[in-house]
């Protein structure tokens, strides 16, 4: 009797346990492995109607002094945008909305931030995308790693939290 009480509990706790997996997985489907710089570049390029070379030098020029319009309403920049952003940057901030993994790296977005892009507009968005870019003390810099197009793209993606 009591073996059967105990299997029972079993069933109903490996139930539990395989729908909370369920819900985490499909948060979690939500989001793309970030692309390689050229793979970007040839999808971007193929949407756009330019060849590869145009689009290099029209992403080169997204360091300089074009700000790019990217609209988060895009399902599939949403999608790329979390995939970049837990990648490579969760490691470190953390979570949208809680603790820094790294206790020296400030948390990311939230209303100061919404705000501050509100205010400072361009410029305020500029030095987020240099900071990303180049790296500050113990920031990384990812130039190089990531397309420009990606960089204003996790600009936008910091507003959305
Ligand atoms: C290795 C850990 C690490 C990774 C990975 C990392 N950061 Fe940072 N980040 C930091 C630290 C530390 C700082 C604080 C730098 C300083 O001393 O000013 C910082 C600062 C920043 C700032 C400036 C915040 C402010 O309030 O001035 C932004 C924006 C930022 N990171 C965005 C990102 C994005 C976007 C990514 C992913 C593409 C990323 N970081 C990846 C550690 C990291």
């Amino acid at each position: 009797m009591e073996g059967r009480v105990l299997r029972s509990w079993v069933l109903v706790m490996m139930y539990l346990l395989g729908g909370c997996a369920t819900t985490l997985g499909a948060a979690y489907q939500d989001q793309m492995k970030p692309e390689t710089v050229a793979r970007w570049l040839s999808w971007r390029a193929s949407e756009a109607g330019r060849n590869l070379d145009e689009q290099s030098l029209w992403d080169q020029r997204l360091a300089q002094d074009v700000r790019p319009k990217l609209d988060l309403g895009d399902a599939g920049l949403a999608r790329r945008a979390h995939g970049i952003y837990h990648q490579r940057c969760s490691p470190c901030h953390g979570t949208p909305g809680q603790k820094p993994n790294l206790p020296i790296a400030p948390a990311l977005g939230g209303q100061g931030y919404r705000f501050g892009m509100l205010m400072g507009g361009d410029n305020m968005a500029r030095g987020i995308f240099d900071v990303i870019s180049k790296g500050r003390n113990q920031m990384p810099a990812f130039a190089g790693q990531m397309t420009n197009e990606q960089i204003w793209l996790m600009v936008e993606y910091l507003r959305s939290f």
